[in-house]
Formats: structure tokens, sequence, C-alpha cells
């Protein structure tokens, strides 16, 4: 008997029945070359319908030549992917999937650099970049309705079951939909009537055009989170006015514009699973007979059976869940969703592609590849004796993958835990989810067998001993001692301040971060519940820069919320007596900082690999940070990459 049994019950949508409730959110890839698809971009959608998702929503589709953000933005407006867009909805149908396409114009919303000529609403600035568009004449917002007709038309002659209108996130038809961007004084400003008309209108003629067969969605906001945009009443309103029209076939709710709130349109790991689901069901009451997907952290089987069962919503949406793993629905059907690949939603993904960088991920490291859902490390010619030297996170995906591959794998940690630097992370205030990652690694070297030996510290003569083949090195990193500071009881790194912080207070501590990293953050928000002053100090001009920038959103807000002081441009030169002394480094001016109890430093790392020098004659792989300190996914990844190859 099926475990999720609501969540993969049919759905009738408009006129297509849906063989389950999944449905994959839009997903921006950067996958498509000179506006053109590619074949990654094809494989991302395909491989999530072969993962078992019922509905599949691509990334943002340009209705028209003012709103191509960049090259990799697909163009729906001109005919260049005709050849494209037919290609992926045969291979969508042949997967039992139905295949919907994002209608996109980000009007005033200049997310990666200014378009050529920004339209917009009003002349109110965009929150995030700034830019003040040109305000649209009446015809001008007629002929834009129409653009979002004729690019639904096309897709419609291509073979797509849909379209789903993108009026969240700020873009522009939320520009017209929201009280707060839209002053206009002519039939598409004012009331709520005259605020919807502009998406009316474009659905209308949709329905016109493609007939009613077609699918037409629309992504909103429940919440805009600003002072006097769309707030939950305002969505209930113009939930009940659009239902009431016939035009659209689901509702889609997404939180937020690009300003502060944008935070919520991506909810990170700080926010709770399903964090908006309450809102869902508070436009599911108005909806009619209109579907609502539910979205944002929902990545539990569990809980997206709980959201259909208990009337939260009639879909569920998931962005982040399926890009770490395309076969999630697959996985939940057959029950085993300890098998998912988890999401650890730190928005590493999000804050790529807003990079302009083609999407990444932690711990997938084939997104848009062939095969990508189902994909197993293929068996190795000869079954080697592998032993790996470290039990982060690098040495555990290597392990569990050479086990795959059927060699015989010992996994030795010095630790009496796995995971390595992650596993210190995750005990990081609201950090607790990046454990998930370690938890599927071992799950996944439980079952191909990995041999885990804790509390012990290889030798190169128990290397020799134990006859291996190959040894990969998984030693780790540790942080570099800034400038003339030796390392002491009152001199830590920051991964020792985790270890002992439950034995650390006092009135004055200073972090000292080269790292720009979440983590780093993390360890700030520890340290201000254990003293009374936290001073964050950087050589670097500014903080966070290497936190995606809707998580950084929440980075400052819990900074700024433990009174932490942030001092950028500050050099730590020396710590005597209490007195930190630091430089800036643009002047070279000095400054000191009295009564110091406590020093925590967060810097680029160096590699632990003393081991590879003893082991001269033994076939010897550093991987991951033993191999060069770099990031989660480059660890991972890599640990994957060389044990593969063995
Ligand atoms: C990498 C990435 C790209 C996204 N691109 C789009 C997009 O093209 N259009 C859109 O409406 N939302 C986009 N979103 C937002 C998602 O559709 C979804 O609303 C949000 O991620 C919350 O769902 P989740 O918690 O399942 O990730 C994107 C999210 C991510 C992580
Ligand atoms: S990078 Fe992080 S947020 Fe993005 S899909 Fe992977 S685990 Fe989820």
């Amino acid at each position: 008997m099926l475990k999720y049994r609501s969540l993969f019950s049919e759905l009738k949508v408009g006129k297509k029945t849906l063989k389950n409730r999944i449905c994959l959110c839009a997903t921006v890839t950067n996958f498509a070359q000179n506006n053109k698809i590619t074949e990654p971009w094809r494989n991302f959608l395909l491989e999530r319908a072969r993962g078992g998702a019922a509905m599949l929503v691509t990334e943002v589709i340009a209705v028209d030549p003012e709103a191509i953000a960049q090259a990799s933005t697909i163009t729906g407006f001109d005919p260049t992917n005709e050849a494209g867009f037919k290609q992926i909805a045969d291979d969508v149908h042949k997967e039992g999937a139905v295949i919907i396409g994002q209608l996109w114009h980000p009007g005033r919303q200049q997310l990666w650099h200014p378009t050529k000529s920004p339209i917009g609403v009003s002349n109110l600035p965009d929150p995030y970049s700034g830019t003040v568009p040109h305000v649209m004449e009446t015809e001008e917002v007629l002929r834009v309705a129409e653009s979002y007709i004729n690019t639904a038309k096309r897709l419609s002659d291509c073979g797509f079951d849909g379209v789903e209108l993108h009026g969240a996130h700020g873009y522009l038809i939320m520009q017209f939909l929201s009280p707060a961007s839209n002053n206009r004084e002519d039939m598409f400003g004012g009331d709520l009537e005259s605020r919807t008309l502009f998406v009316r209108k474009i659905a209308e003629g949709i329905r016109e055009k493609c007939g009613q067969e077609f699918i037409v969605g629309l992504k909103m906001p429940a919440d805009e989170g600003v002072p006097g945009g769309v707030c939950p009443d305002e969505a209930v309103r113009i939930t009940t006015l659009l239902s009431k029209t016939g035009y659209f076939d689901y509702f889609a709710y997404g939180q937020g514009n690009f300003s502060l709130s944008l935070e919520t349109h991506v909810p990170d790991m700080y926010f709770d699973q399903g964090a908006f689901i309450e809102l869902h069901k508070k436009m599911r009451a108005v909806s009619g007979n209109v579907p609502v997907m539910a979205l944002g952290r929902i990545g539990e089987p569990a809980l997206a059976n709980r959201i259909i069962e208990e009337g939260f919503g009639d879909l569920v949406g998931m962005s982040r869940a399926l890009i770490t793993d395309p076969a999630w629905p697959e996985k939940a059907r057959l029950g085993n969703p300890r098998d998912i690949r988890p999401c650890v939603y730190d928005n590493f993904s999000w804050g790529e592609v807003h990079l302009g960088k083609p999407l990444a991920e932690h711990h997938n490291a084939f997104v848009g590849q062939v095969n990508e859902a189902f994909r197993l490390p293929e068996p190795a010619n000869f079954s080697k004796r592998v032993i790996v030297v470290g039990g982060g996170v690098s040495g555990l995906e290597a392990a569990w993958v050479a086990a795959a591959k059927g060699h015989g794998v010992t996994l030795f940690s010095s630790a009496s835990e796995l995971g390595g630097g992650l596993l210190l992370e995750s005990k990081l205030p609201g950090r607790q989810e990046m454990r998930r990652i370690i938890e599927h690694q071992i799950f996944s070297g439980e079952k191909y067998g990995v041999e885990y030996v804790l509390n012990y510290k290889v030798s190169a003569r128990d290397v020799v001993d134990f006859g291996s083949d190959v040894v990969l090195l998984a030693t780790g990193a540790n942080h570099r001692v800034p400038g003339d500071l030796e390392r002491g009881v009152k001199v830590l790194s920051a991964r020792e301040y985790v270890i002992q912080a439950e034995k650390l207070d006092g009135g004055t501590a200073v972090l000292v971060d080269e790292d720009g990293t979440a983590a780093t953050y993390g360890v700030a928000d520890l340290m201000a519940q254990n003293f009374k002053n936290v001073i964050l100090l950087t050589s670097r001009p500014r903080v966070a820069a290497s936190v995606n920038h809707c998580s950084a959103i929440g980075v400052f807000r819990r900074l700024y919320g433990a009174n932490i002081q942030i001092q950028p441009a500050q050099q730590v030169i020396s710590f005597i007596d209490k007195k930190v002394t630091v430089m800036n480094p643009y002047n070279a001016i000095e400054d000191k900082i009295s009564d110091v109890d406590l020093l925590v430093y967060s810097t680029p790392r160096i590699s632990n690999d003393e081991l590879a020098d003893e082991l001269d004659g033994t076939l010897v792989m550093k991987i991951g940070d033993c191999r060069s300190p770099r990031n989660l996914m480059t660890a991972i990844q890599n640990g994957h990459a060389i044990a593969d190859s063995l």
C-alpha cells in the first residue's frame, strides 16, 4: 500500500489529469546559452519528469525583448526556441508528465543588470537595484499584455500543456497587483479591479487564443512582506476576484519581493519546514474550484502528504528539494524517504544562479546531465581495497561511491562522530539541517557496505599493515592563525571555539572573519549567546560576501538583532594584554579594542596532509579540503569524482 497516499492521488488541473500532486516549481538554471535552449536545460526538466513529478514548470521565459536579463534567459517571444520547446514537450509527455512554461517580464526589477530599457508600472524604484523604469503608457501596457498572449500561443503550438504567469517575487505582473508599486491613474491602477486588469487581460487573451484545454496558472504572492503591499488579506481579495473569472486553472503562492522580504521567497533553513502552509490554506479557502499549489521549504514526503491530506493545498510545489534529488517523487512513492538526497535549504544553489552561474548543488554533482535522476556509480572492473582516512564530507562521499562501485572500503576517523567540519557547523544555532547531508552519506555508505572505524588516528604503519590498493586522504584543513597572533586559551579557531563554546563566556569577544560564509555568522550567533559584546571584524570591505543574497538578509537580521558590532576594513594585527590592535588596510590607520576576553578566527584554511609524505610508495590521493580547502560543494564533489574514477 502507498505510504503517502494523498500525495500520490490524481488531480485535475484544468482539463488535464495529473498522476500525482508533485510539481517542479519554476527554477532558473542558467543552462541556456545565447538565449537558446541547450541539452542541460532540456535534461534538467526531463530528469525531473523521469523522477516522477507530475507537472513541471519551466524556468522564466522572456515574453518580450525588454525582459531579457542575460544570455541565459530563454526567449519565448520569437521563434528561436520553437524546436527546443517542441522537443521538451514531447520528452516530458513520454514520461507521463505535464509541462507548463513560465511567462516572465521583470519590469522594473533588474536583478542581474539593467535590460536595455527597463519598463515599469510606476516611477517608483526597484527596491533591489534602485532602477527607476520608464513608466509605460496605457498603449504600451496593452502591447506587453499582448506579448504574454503571443508567447503562450507559441508554447501551445509547440505542444506545451499550459503556462504559468509569473506574478510573484515583485516582477511585472506583481508590480501591477501590488498597491505598493502601482500608483497608476489609468485603467490599470487604483482599486482591486484595476490593479488586476493587466493579469486578467493576459489570461483572457490566452484563453481566447489557446482554448479551454490549455492550462493557465498564476504564481502570485500570498504575502509580499512590505508595508502597503500585497498582504495576506489583499491576496485573499485578489484570489477571490481572479478565481471567479474562470480564466485560471491553478494558483501558486511565492512570497516576498526583491526588498528585504526576498528572504521569504526561498525560505532557508532558519525558517520552519512548510513555513507558509497556513497562508496557502487561507488562499485555498477562497479559491473556489481553482487548485492551489503550496510551496516553500517543503522537502519531506510526510509533510507534503499532510499538506494534501489536510487541505493546505491541492498541489505541492518544490524547487530546491527536486534540484537535490530529481527522483524524490519516485523514492517517496516507493515509501523510501531515507533514499532521498536531502535539501538542507542553505540556498547555495539559488546564490549560484543569481550570480549568473549555471545551477550547481552541494551533493548532486549531476544536475542537468543525462540519466541524472537514477544515476549510480558504474561498477569497477576490478575490486580494490580502499582506505579512506578522514570522516568529513569528502571522505564520506568517496567512501560510499567507492563501495557502490564494488570496492572494499574502510573509513578511519580520529573523531568519535562522523561529519568533520560540517558536523561542527550543524551544531551552530539554526544550522542543524546541515547534518542531513552527513546522515545521507553515512546511510549510503552503510547500504554499500562501508566499514566505519571511529576514534582511530591512522599512522603510515597502519596503512602498510592494512595492505590497501588505494588510500584516499580526506584529512581536511584547519584555519590559519591571523596576524602575529598565537593560538592559545584566548585565541581559538572557529572550530575549536564551537567545541568549547559551552565553557566560554564573558564580556567582550572578537570574531575575525576572513571567510565570509554562513557558517562563520553561525559562530557569531553562538558567541552572542555567551558574551555581552561581540565584535565582528573583517579586513574586507564588507561581510557575508560568500553568502547568497537571500540568506544574507537573515544573516544581517540576526547579527544586528543580537547587537553584534560589524567592523569592515579592519585587519587584526595583534592581541596583547586583552587589547586587540587592528588596522584599516585601505588607509593604514590603527585602532585598539580593549578588554577582549576571547578572539576567535575564521580564516582561509591550510590542508592537513602530513600523512601523504609518510606514505611514500602507496597510491595516495588527496581529496576534498586536504587537496585544496574550498567550499562544501567542491569538497563533496571532489570526493565523489575521485572515488568514481577508481
Ligand atoms: C535556483 C532557483 C531558481 C529559481 N527560479 C525561479 C523562477 O525561474 N521562477 C520562479 O517563479 N521562481 C523561481 N524560484 C523560486 C521557486 O520556484 C520556489 O518558489 C522557491 O524556491 C520555494 O520553493 P522550494 O522551497 O521548494 O525551493 C527559484 C528558486 C531556486 C532555488
Ligand atoms: S544547494 Fe542547498 S538549498 Fe540548494 S538544492 Fe542543494 S541543499 Fe538545497
